[in-house]
């Protein structure tokens, strides 16, 4: 994809306690792309994105966000969790709205937003109810909802449908791959399921030994839009799935 570069890595490196998470590890994220992380568990999926967000600092090499060197979270980067931290004590159009709430928007406003995003993730009519009322689906529905009212440039997303049903899943992933259409937002998704990830993804890391910076890389081109239900069947979505399957295996077995 051919736009301005939103985030770059340059040869960033990240310790726990001395041992090497991530080395030398660079890529780059172009606007508007949605860039997928996949890889096996404990690869440094979610260190990559904690670093993205700003809640972790390189111990070397550097992170940009627009130019700048990630120091700390802000507002142009919106975290998705596994399971939405919502505040149970807040309704629906409350926990969309709380970004706005914060940055002292009048209530007016924070009401048409809270609207127009409920409606945006399929969540019109259910705006007064409270997070113990409502299904995994739809909790996942009002976090994603709640970061895309705060407008972030760049939406950060760990495995954000990993705990839902097979159903319920397809249908998140389709309707993000609609978002994302509609809103232009630059998406990191992480993951560990193949199938997510060609679904989804612009193009896929493949973080092989992100502890020695490597990574494979593919390009999924597959008819737009891309969030037609058809495309898990196409031919090259399903080559695709194999390819990258077989390159895993190939790993694990190495
Ligand atoms: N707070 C911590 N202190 C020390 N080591 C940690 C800490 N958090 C993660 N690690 C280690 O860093 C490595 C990468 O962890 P990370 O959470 O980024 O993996 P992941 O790819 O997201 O895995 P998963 O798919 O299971 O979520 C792991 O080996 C893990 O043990
Ligand atoms: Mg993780």
């Amino acid at each position: 994809m051919a736009g301005r570069k939103l985030l770059q890595f340059e040869r960033v490196g990240f310790q726990y306690d001395g041992r090497d998470i991530l080395r030398d590890l660079s890529f780059d994220i172009a606007a508007g792309e949605l860039l997928v992380l996949l890889g096996p568990s404990g690869c440094g999926k979610t260190t990559i994105l904690n670093l993205i967000a700003g809640f972790l600092t390189a111990t070397s090499g550097y992170a940009f966000v627009d130019g700048r060197v990630i120091e700390a979270p802000g507002p142009d980067r919106g975290v998705v969790f596994q399971s939405a931290a919502l505040f149970d004590w807040m309704n629906v159009a409350d926990n969309i709205a709380f970004s706005l709430r914060c940055a002292g928007r009048p209530k007016v406003e924070q009401r048409a937003v809270a609207r127009e995003m409920a409606a945006l993730v399929g969540l019109a009519g259910h705006e007064a109810a409270f997070p113990y009322q409502l299904s995994g689906g739809m909790r996942q529905r009002v976090g994603l909802a709640r970061v895309l009212a705060a407008r972030p440039k760049m939406m950060l997303m760990d495995e954000p449908f990993a705990a839902l049903d097979v159903q319920t899943r397809e249908a998140l992933q389709e309707e993000m791959l609609r978002l994302r259409d509609a809103t232009g937002c630059t998406i990191v998704f992480v993951t560990h399921s193949i199938e997510e990830a060609v679904f989804l993804g612009d193009r896929i890391l493949l973080l092989t030994e992100a502890r020695r910076g490597a990574f494979r890389e593919y390009q999924v081109s597959l008819p737009a839009p891309r969030w037609t239900p058809e495309n898990r069947l196409h031919g090259d979505f399903l080559a695709l799935r194999g390819q990258v399957y077989r390159d895993m295996r190939a790993r694990q077995a190495a």
